[in-house]
């Protein structure tokens, strides 16, 4: 069995957790700075640095401590290295650092976006590749056709704002409050998703994505129609997001001829949207993969489960790397 501490701090979440063999979480532990980010509509760079510093020995000592074990029976450690915000990922880097050189076992560093997509795998390690790999977030939106380990082809990105950016726009020209992903997914329960019929935009236009003109459209909505009822609204602009994300999904699994569709990021956990992915599963005989929500957004047992693929396939990365906030998947072809 190979125990892995995987640390996350690449954006507002300090995060640790202890995963064996890429698949048995023994803790999991997530301190979100929200509450500090809350009041700036947004996470502020500098004020995360110093929350992640601030937090994060005592978000790993729980980690170690809620899985029973110390320093000593660990076999390696693991820190997301990008990409994401310089200051906040050099806080995780350097304290997976200075735990490989103290314990004296192998560093890895894990890239974020290939974290969210093994995020899927840590419920069920049976893939059939090549797969279809939605990775949505606050920062990203993509799709990904994953060969084998490693082997990832890009076929879709957004040109503008990620799905997850938008989700926050809308809430915040809404007034519902920060992040506004998981206040747009509750409200739009009560709400009608046909309510009002707003842009899917790029549609049938290839596999990448635009959201900033559906924000603007929710806008104007809004402005010329000051009586709309708020969960319609949301309902409807989620039913939008989620029509283009699927349907491109589906678009890109058959053009690729993968068997298996697979969401990740903090998107993923939007409701809505997995039971999509999953009705388009069944419609097209395709299986489908969905990470259990709380690994949806960011955490640190995605980059241990990570770690645990990667040193299989290229062993513990050079101590001497550092954090790269502009860091990409790594593509091949
Ligand atoms: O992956 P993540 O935790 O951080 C990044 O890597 O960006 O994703 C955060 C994003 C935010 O934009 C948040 O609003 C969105 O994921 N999000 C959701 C839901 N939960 C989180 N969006 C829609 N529905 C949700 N339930
Ligand atoms: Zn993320």
């Amino acid at each position: 069995m190979v125990t892995i501490l995987g640390i996350e701090t690449s954006c507002d979440e300090t995060a640790a957790a202890v995963v064996s063999d890429g698949r048995e979480v023994h803790s999991s532990v997530v301190s979100s700075q929200v509450d500090l980010h809350a009041r700036f509509g947004g996470v502020v760079p500098e004020v995360a640095s110093r929350a992640h510093v601030e937090l994060i020995s005592t978000v790993i000592a729980e980690a170690l401590v809620e899985a029973g074990v110390d320093f000593g029976d660990l076999d390696a450690v693991a820190a997301c290295n990008g990409p994401g915000l310089a200051g906040a990922l050099l806080v995780g880097v350097s304290a997976a650092k200075a735990i490989a050189l103290t314990a004296g076992i192998p560093y890895v560093a894990v890239n974020h976006l290939e974290a969210h997509l093994y995020a899927a795998w840590l419920e069920e390690p049976e893939l059939e590749l090549p797969m279809a790999v939605l990775i949505v977030s606050g920062g990203h939106t993509m799709i990904v056709i994953m060969e084998d380990h490693g082997r990832y082809r890009i076929v879709g990105e957004t040109v503008d704002d990620a799905a997850g950016e938008a989700f926050d726009k809308v809430a915040r020209f809404l007034g519902l409050g920060y992040p506004g992903g998981p206040i747009i997914d509750r409200m739009s329960s009560e709400g009608n998703a046909a309510a009002i019929a707003f842009p899917r935009p790029m549609l049938h236009d290839g596999l990448d994505f635009s959201f900033s003109g559906l924000k603007t459209a929710v806008i104007s909505e809004v402005r010329r129609r000051p009586d709309l009822d708020v969960a319609d609204i949301a309902a409807s602009f989620q039913e939008a997001v989620v029509d283009v994300l699927v349907a491109k999904l589906v678009t890109a699994a058959d053009e690729a001829g993968a068997r298996t569709l697979v969401i990740g990021g903090g998107v993923s956990a939007n409701h809505r949207l997995r039971t999509r992915v999953l009705d388009a599963g069944t419609e097209t005989g395709r299986r489908v993969f969905l990470p259990p929500l709380a690994l949806c957004t960011d955490n640190g047992a995605m980059i241990a489960a990570t770690a645990w693929w990667q040193m299989r396939a290229n062993g513990p990365s050079p101590l001497g790397g550092g954090a790269y906030p502009g860091l990409r998947l790594p593509v091949v072809g």
